[in-house]
């Protein structure tokens, strides 16, 4: 085929175009489907749009993750990789060492990333020195969420001791209320779980199970007495609770079938966005014990061609971590900015009682990575500790067994 003069040059010169201004785009892999999730993403897709650039959205429906992290290694694998995706903690570390990961050091360097992220936060978006990830949140893991009306009609107050939930719940069911709405998924288990054990561990106790995998103390009498919690819990669900979503867990709390749900902060993403006000129809307290389990959403980009999809990855990165994306972001979310420099006066007084207790904890040393939300550990490992505890809740299997049956999965996961 012969091409004219004409024809070469204005082909070279849409070339060149194409080059000097690709347009951003993104295809973002997430699992943010749940009413307070999708506005809250709603929010990113509408600031990367208003800067120009364009978004393929890859949902994939599944509470904390489970099946959005599976879709993801299918799709790296057959090489297909999209250009961002939530992943979070030791999850980022794992993508690196395969050498599948952009490096998004110039924008965190240009934003000043370093300065304005809490040292605790930007470790994790670290990979041999660069960055690696974008930290969107701090969701706080270890709340215990009520129906304020329920609560007063029955004249019982936000519990502070394990004792004083149990109390509550068993007089709630003598009243004919669901106590705990749960869904019995895996990751709901660990969450319930993990929560309880900084109660009765301790924050020293939570780091040497959780973190440094220690063996004493997972299989001590007072990992026994959490195993031991856990079953008085399961007597505090309704039956219907298998599989069960944990937004439709928080529903039965806002509608009042149930009177408590223990879970992270997107939990009151969700009261928000169903128009609830927190301190008045629905209340938060931190579970009992000290201590703070953080969970840090972050988006990684993955190493993919084209200028086009470079620029969606730079402004993606650079958008999450903006001032102004992180307030507008967490207020829909119902976590708090990763970020030190964003004021909180629109925020409300369970994400204040975040804030003020991340700092105490950052100072006390109880400041701890949420394991069952991959903050702790790496798959293999938290998700043997998963197996167990959801194996345990969904028998008869006493906490004896239990612990003993922790202590083989870890060691057989190292
Ligand atoms: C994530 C949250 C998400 C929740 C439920 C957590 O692991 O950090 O962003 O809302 O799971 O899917």
């Amino acid at each position: 085929m012969k091409m004219n003069v004409m024809g070469a040059v204005s082909g070279l010169a849409l070339l060149v175009s194409t080059a000097a201004v690709a347009e951003p785009t993104a295809e973002v892999l997430h699992y943010w489907t749940s009413g307070g999730e999708a506005k809250s993403v709603a929010v990113l897709q509408e600031e990367f749009a208003a800067n120009g650039g364009t978004w393929t959205d890859m949902p994939v429906a599944g509470g904390g993750g489970d099946a959005a992290g599976t879709a993801l290694r299918a799709r790296v694998l057959s090489g297909n990789a999209p250009t961002a995706a939530q992943i979070k903690g030791p999850a980022i570390q794992e993508w690196y060492e395969e050498g599948v990961l952009a490096d998004i050091s110039a924008v965190a360097e240009a934003n000043n990333w370093a300065e304005v992220l809490p040292a605790s936060i930007a470790g994790h978006m670290k990979c041999e020195g660069t960055w690696c990830a974008a930290p969107v949140n701090v969701h706080r893991v270890d709340w215990i969420w009520a129906n304020a009306e329920v609560l007063a009609a029955n004249g019982i107050d936000m519990p502070t001791t394990w004792d004083e939930f149990n109390a509550a719940a068993a007089k709630l069911q003598d009243a004919g209320i669901i106590p705990l709405a749960h869904g019995g998924q895996a990751w709901q288990d660990a969450t319930v779980f993990e929560a309880v054990a900084l109660g009765i561990l301790g924050a020293e106790g939570y780091h040497k199970a959780f973190v440094d995998l220690d063996t004493d103390t997972l299989t001590s009498d007072s990992m026994k007495a959490v195993f031991d919690q856990m079953r008085t819990m399961r007597g505090y669900v309704d039956s219907n609770f298998s599989g069960r979503d944990w937004n439709l867990a928080t529903a039965m709390v806002m509608n009042g079938e149930a009177a408590f749900q223990i879970m992270g902060d997107w939990a009151k993403g969700e009261f928000m966005a169903a128009g609830q006000v927190p301190g008045e129809d629905f209340l938060c307290i931190s579970t009992p014990g000290e201590g703070f389990l953080y969970n840090v959403d972050s988006f990684a980009m993955f190493d993919v061609g084209g200028d086009d999809k470079k620029e969606g990855q730079a402004l993606l990165a650079e958008l999450v971590v903006g001032k102004n994306f992180q307030e507008v972001f967490n207020l829909n979310k119902g976590s708090i900015p990763a970020r030190t420099d964003v004021a909180l006066d629109a925020f409300d007084s369970c994400a204040h009682l975040s804030a003020a207790d991340m700092a105490a904890s950052n100072e006390g040393g109880s400041l701890l990575p949420s394991y069952a939300h991959g903050m702790a550990l790496r798959g293999a490992q938290s998700g043997a500790i998963t197996d167990v505890v959801t194996a345990h809740f969904n028998s008869d299997m006493s906490s004896d067994e239990a612990v003993e049956m922790l202590a083989n999965a870890i060691a057989n996961s190292l």
